[in-house]
């Protein structure tokens, strides 16, 4: 989580009466995290969040692995996942194991007729295109392409886009998404060696309440399961809340790359971090600047790791033919590295333009039929001819 931050109104204490103007009591709620021993924050609803109308029947939404064991490079065409209207609809899981899920969307519409909470995972977001606005009861956060919104597990939220030509890299995460350990204080803040800064964190600014009763379809996930929930209460009616538990966005242009004289390690393009996986951003930077150094990666063993890398723009030092939105996966225990001619190629180059979203998993990913569907099939071969 961020840091501190308080919006709207709330009382002078905590866990005292905060009344409104017609002298009825707004309802507090904690938003507790890892019970009660972690971040939280508090919040002041018009209505108590209890408020329940109905359930709708239960429905599954569990990815299905059409690959169990890979043990192959893969590469797939993230943009060939077709656009869909609905955004829960759009959500396509590639890839996924007991730790991620990783999904590709191209929402065409805003959620505007139903919200969706995931309570089963922290999400990371990345808008690779599209602009609009992650509603939540925290309040309003702009987002644009290059953000990494992220949203905690139980946040309800609604994105609405201000285009119809969206494209998303989604990771559900089954732990909470934090900084790395390593950059942070023991207080913690951003340490001067981290490649951002609570600066370029950008939080909920401005608080839409809506004191509104009615029929609200809230979809619940959890354990892969998706439960319709109608409230009577609109969802978001905080009049205030302070705390650390809240959606955040950091845009990938805010993140400032690490150089050296030599090639650097994965490690200085971390951006977030979990149970058994670690996430990164390779940026615009300027190339290794010993004077007979290689920029182009060395060829590397991802021993405990499942490599996948999200192309988001630009050209790519190491790879021969890559477009917008293609993902590659690197499994555990094959060694990989620069396409042919890619490490001459390299050599005395000034700098690079590219622009990806790494993930790198512990255990290994099980692929799913909707990531087959738009797989280069000879990617494993890539490495043979120049
Ligand atoms: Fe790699």
């Amino acid at each position: 989580m961020p840091f501190y931050h308080r919006l709207g109104d709330i009382p002078h204490k905590r866990h005292t009466q905060f009344r409104k103007a017609d002298g009825g009591l707004y309802a507090e709620q904690v938003v507790s995290t890892e019970g009660f021993s972690d971040d939280y924050s508090l919040v002041y609803h018009h209505y108590p969040p209890t408020l329940v109308k109905s359930i709708g029947e239960p429905y599954s939404v569990a990815p299905e692995a059409a690959i169990e064991h890979n043990m192959q490079h893969r590469s797939f065409q993230g943009f060939a996942v077709k656009p869909e209207k609905d955004y829960l609809k759009s959500r396509k899981t590639v890839m996924f194991n007991n730790d991620v899920a990783i999904i590709l969307a191209a929402p065409q519409e805003s959620m505007t007729t139903y919200f969706f909470k995931n309570s089963g995972a922290d999400e990371m977001i990345f808008v690779h295109e599209g602009e609009g606005v992650l509603k939540t009861m925290y309040g309003l956060l702009d987002f644009k392409p290059g953000d990494h919104l992220i949203v905690p597990r139980a946040v309800i939220y609604q994105l609405h886009f201000k285009t119809s030509a969206n494209r998303l890299l989604i990771m559900e995460s089954y732990s909470p998404i934090r900084f790395p350990k390593r950059y942070m204080s023991n207080n913690g803040q951003l340490l001067e060696h981290s490649p951002f800064y609570e600066r370029d964190i950008r939080v909920p600014r401005t608080l839409e309440t809506h004191d509104e009763e009615g029929d609200f379809l809230v979809y619940i996930k959890r354990d892969h399961m998706m439960f319709p929930y109608h409230y009577a209460t609109h969802p978001f009616d905080l009049v205030g809340w302070d705390g650390y538990h809240y959606p955040y966005a950091l845009s990938i242009h805010d993140f400032e790359p690490i150089t050296g004289r030599v090639h650097q390690p994965p490690t200085v393009h971390q951006t977030f971090e979990g149970r058994n996986y670690v996430t990164c951003a390779f940026v615009p930077r300027l190339y290794d600047y010993h004077p007979e150094a290689i920029p182009a990666p060395y060829h590397h063993s991802n021993v405990d790791s499942d490599e996948v890398l999200y192309y988001v723009d630009g050209e790519f030092m190491s790879r021969k033919h890559v477009e917008r939105g293609q993902l590659t996966l690197h499994p555990t225990g094959l060694p990989h590295g620069p396409h042919p001619g890619a490490v001459e190629k390299s050599i005395g180059k000034k700098e690079t333009n590219e622009l990806a979203v790494m993930i790198d998993t512990f255990k290994p990913l099980k692929i799913t039929k909707a990531a087959l569907n738009i797989e280069d099939q000879d990617y494993y071969l890539s490495w043979l001819n120049d």
